[in-house]
């Protein structure tokens, strides 16, 4: 018989001689995005009043699972009063097959919170943040309410490129309050590519003396057009790499950082030029001034593995938590391996066929080396591209007009999936024709227009698939390029509310999701994202804060 080990924390709120008072009735039912699975609120009944924010006994501060509650909530904009004699909030870890899952009761004395791990108790403060309302006497309060939830998808992220157009740190954690409001838990952050490495790496410091700053950068008004303008340098420091990652962690979001290998790799390439190919005609290998695929790609040599090493050493130190690392892989063109003559005898002396299977050799070397650090790699779909990568390899899908057949190879190849196609979660594209919108120009089968309504027309999970296949996907990605972008209210308003659509499609099966019902929610959080001053895409298409 199947033994089931359950650990049970409980973490009992001692009953109060000073109890709870119960709000007005509350007659404002939380408009919570994402849906949740299951959600009863008694409204025009009293709810939890949140004036003095929750009181917390001292047994429940003192223990581990209370204390993480605490800061969660805190963290989520949840007003706490820790070290009370008052106990209103109780906290129990219980098992589920489910890891995010998490249910929360409030009534008039007090709120409960049930999860399946740690983590999830940021899930319960986001959902309570969210349904924090008046009562009818106009004071804060939380409707007596019971919600159950759980998310369809385990990797729930957004894509930031600060290698195009500078981000600072600030920009950076307003999208990490952004992503937790409405629970992402991943930032892939894109810190390295042709026009620009944006991360110190000690051991390799001329990656950023010489690879953060560039002669030019297209104009937002034509790409074709240089703005003439040298680029100051712009990286982020170690300490402020360590700072992004430990908010985003208080936040439950883990940061996956992306370099990219064997292409996108001018920067550091022009920094270092003994990486590329050295023996082809016309070598001059220099930080990129243009947009789109470029030539130079890292040659084939133990010198660049040893480079890399040291790089991804050096990752993996400042991403302690990231299950992951993204290697990049996407669009990396042959032809500088199929000029060198070095690379044409490597490829002979290890027995390849064609110049696509140097890309999976940089493939299996950096799967190895994520391996001897504790790591799993993720490469965008191009690394399924002319051979086979590494089974454990995840594999981010988002050239759409290869998906249907590419992504069912991969699934049955055993390759975990995240999916981020182009035709519906690239954030940086247009959501119409207003002059706000960028003028981006899509390549390929990629849908110029992404408006809200187009990201949450989603189905990530075709019920064609077996549930082998299924459990396979494992998450969903919007990517934010920045091009187009070149400050943070921009960024945001690429991004916000397409930010919720997504969310709520990776969160909520489909049979649980509703355009015009989430049009009726996300009004309400305008006022939200007022207070904030984010600069969010009204309906009328207009930014909230021109
Ligand atoms: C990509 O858009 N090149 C991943």
């Amino acid at each position: 018989m199947k033994r089931i080990f359950t650990v049970v924390i409980t973490v009992m709120s001692l009953a109060a001689e000073l109890a709870a008072a119960p709000s007005a009735p509350v007659q404002i039912a939380p408009a919570l995005i994402p849906a949740p699975v299951h959600l009863q609120v008694s409204t025009g009944k009293p709810g939890f009043a949140m004036g003095g924010g929750i009181r917390v006994h001292h047994s429940v501060s003192r223990s581990e699972l209370g204390r993480a509650a605490i800061r969660a909530l805190m963290a989520a904009g949840v007003e706490v009063l820790p070290e009370e004699n008052v106990g209103e909030l109780t906290v129990t870890q219980e098992p589920h097959e489910n890891c995010e899952w998490y249910a929360v009761r409030v009534t008039p004395q007090g709120v409960e919170l049930r999860v399946a791990s740690p983590q999830a108790l940021h899930y319960a403060a986001q959902t309570l943040a969210q349904s924090l309302v008046q009562d009818a006497e106009g004071a804060p309060a939380i409707p007596s309410m019971q919600v159950e939830d759980a998310p369809l998808l385990a990797y729930r992220g957004l894509m930031l490129d600060p290698c195009r157009h500078p981000q600072t740190v600030e920009q950076t954690c307003r999208m990490l309050d952004l992503m937790a409001r409405y629970k992402l838990n991943h930032l892939h952050w894109h810190l390295a590519d042709d026009q620009g490495w944006r991360i110190e790496i000690k051991s390799a410091p001329r990656l950023t003396e010489v690879g953060s700053h560039r002669a030019e950068t297209p104009t937002l008004a034509n790409h074709d057009v240089g703005d003439g303008k040298p680029t100051k340098p712009f990286f982020f420091t170690q300490d402020e790499v360590r700072y992004v990652v430990a908010y985003a962690n208080s936040l439950g979001i883990t940061v996956i950082p992306e370099i990219e290998v064997p292409g996108h790799s001018c920067a550091a390439i022009a920094a270092y030029p003994e990486l590329g190919n050295t023996d082809i005609p016309g070598y001059a290998p220099r930080v990129a001034t243009t947009w789109g695929v470029l030539p130079y790609t890292y040659a084939p040599r133990e010198d660049t593995l040893r480079f890399l090493r040291g790089v991804f050493a050096e990752i993996c130190e400042l991403f302690p938590r990231a299950p992951y690392v993204h290697i990049g892989g996407d669009e990396a063109p042959r032809d500088q391996w199929q000029q060198s003559e070095f690379a044409r005898s490597f490829m002979k002396e290890h027995g390849m066929r064609h110049a696509g299977e140097i890309q999976h050799w940089f493939t299996r070397n950096m799967a190895e080396l994520m391996a001897g650090h504790g790591r799993r790699i993720v490469g965008w779909d191009e690394i399924l591209d002319d051979g086979k990568a590494p089974r454990d390899a995840v594999v981010m899908f988002w050239r759409s007009w290869v998906r249907p057949c590419a992504l069912r190879r991969a699934l049955d190849a055993g390759h975990e999936v995240i999916l981020s196609p182009d035709s519906h979660f690239y954030f940086n594209f247009s959501q119409g024709k207003l002059p706000a919108d960028p003028r981006y120009k899509p390549h390929g089968c990629q849908k110029a227009e992404q408006d809200w309504r187009h990201v949450y027309s989603y189905n990530p999970i075709p019920s064609d698939l077996s549930p082998e296949q299924r459990r396979r996907i494992i998450g969903l990605q919007a990517n934010c390029w920045s091009e187009s972008i070149a400050d943070g209210p921009k960024l945001e308003y690429q991004t916000v509310p397409r930010l919720c659509a997504l969310a709520e499609v990776a969160w909520a099966p489909a049979a649980r999701r509703n355009a015009e019902d989430f049009l009726q929610r996300v009004r309400t959080h305008y006022a939200w994202f007022d207070s904030r001053q984010i600069n969010y895409r009204r309906e009328d298409g207009a930014p909230a804060r021109p």
